[in-house]
């Protein structure tokens, strides 16, 4: 039996970046032999194993062919007479499909080195079409690598343009393609992601209410979204800014129908519903009266929430330095109301004998008093 190292970390151990985790291969082995050496199965019908020290995932070599529509559709083949080139064969792009062997010597069949040195994200073979998935894969791996020159090949752009055309896209599961589209929102250009889906087609497939942006009447509201995200990244925000940032001027209508698609984690929908209801009241120029203020506050829950209610500040301070303003004037102004309402002690009031509904509006009162009482903005 041979073993080599595969995937992402022989590709990102070649551009010298950090290697996370490592994929192994084994080639010339059969289950038997792995389970006889104390290697665990992840699954009772995948030939992947969990190695017994290591913790390490080690694949037998395969050969896989679609025979239905989504993820489940798959038949595999893996038996010790399947090759290492077979099994690089059915991966995804050139640059994910070298192995490495023990003395550091790379196997290189389809071209993974060049691709890198010149910078293409290039499908190895027609099967790259047998899993969906990869479209988002691509756009992935683009926003990741876009500031290394990184660019998709034409045959593959057109590759992705049919897939999307052909309704696979709608097979995802929201479960996949959330951690695709999520792991895609971390990356360092994430709007490149978005930029691809929609050079592919698969934007008005999976996000329907951001490719409506792109006709909207409103001119470049499109390239706005993408520029509040890319501003986010730039700032290192979290996956709940980015994600809120990225769907700031959509409807509400629009944010709620993305977050149940993909069924979206409850901070992300939340913030980015909340965010989009409210954007207006944060980057309009006036100041809000201090009731209106107060219901802000109210609606993020500001008293047990700060953290959602700075997200959202955060959140429109991408979006003002999207369209190359100075800062968000508000922005300060925002956080000191909120640290004046949640200043306003709760225990007084219950000394006083204050109780439930009571209790609720005497808050609010002191609340009021202490937004009105703040220098005007
Ligand atoms: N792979 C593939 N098609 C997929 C998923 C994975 O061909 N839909 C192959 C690729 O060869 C990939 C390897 O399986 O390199 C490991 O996949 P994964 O761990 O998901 O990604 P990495 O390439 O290791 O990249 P990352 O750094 O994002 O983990």
């Amino acid at each position: 039996m041979n073993i080599y190292k595969v995937g992402g970390a022989v590709r990102d151990r070649l551009l010298e970046l950090p290697v996370a985790d490592i994929d192994w291969v084994v080639v010339g082995a059969s289950a038997e032999q792995l389970l006889a050496l104390g290697y665990r199965p992840v699954g009772a019908d995948f030939p992947v194993f969990i190695h017994p020290t290591t913790g390490a995932e080690y694949a037998l070599a395969r050969t896989e062919r679609k025979t239905g529509r989504g993820y489940g559709g798959f038949v595999f083949h893996a038996s010790p007479d399947v090759t290492l080139e077979e099994d690089l064969q059915r991966r995804d792009l050139t640059i994910n499909a070298m192995a490495e062997d023990d003395t550091g010597r790379i196997i290189d069949p389809y071209g993974g080195q060049q691709d890198l040195q010149q910078r293409w994200l290039r499908h190895v073979s027609p099967s790259f079409a047998e899993d969906p998935l990869r479209v988002l894969r691509v756009a992935r791996f683009a926003a990741r690598y876009a500031a290394l020159g990184f660019r998709i090949a034409p045959e593959t752009l057109e590759l992705m343009r049919a897939l999307s055309a052909s309704g696979e896209l709608e097979a995802l599961t929201p479960e996949r393609s959330w951690k695709e589209i999520s792991r895609a929102l971390m990356e360092p250009a994430p709007q490149v992601f978005f930029e691809v889906l929609k050079a592919c087609g698969a934007l008005g497939v999976l996000f329907p209410e951001l490719d409506a942006l792109y006709a909207s009447s409103a001119s470049g509201l499109a390239q706005l979204s993408l520029a509040t995200l890319r501003q986010a990244a730039v700032a290192e925000q979290p996956l709940t800014v980015r994600w809120a940032s990225l769907l700031l001027r959509l409807e509400a209508q629009g944010i709620a129908a993305l977050n149940q698609r993909f069924k979206v984690p409850r901070d992300c929908q939340e913030l980015a519903q909340l965010a989009g209801q409210y954007q207006r009241q944060a980057l309009q120029d006036d100041a809000p009266s201090p009731e209106a203020l107060l219901g802000l506050l109210q609606a993020f829950d500001v008293y047990r929430r700060p953290q959602r209610f700075e997200e959202f500040v955060t959140a429109c301070e991408m979006a003002v330095r999207a369209e190359n303003g100075p800062r968000l004037t508000k922005g300060a102004w925002l956080r000191e109301a909120a640290a004046a309402a949640r200043a306003v002690p709760v225990k007084p009031l219950v000394d006083a004998g204050f109780t439930g509904q009571a209790l609720g509006e005497a808050l609010r009162q002191r609340r009021l008093e202490a937004l009105q009482n703040m220098q005007p903005l």
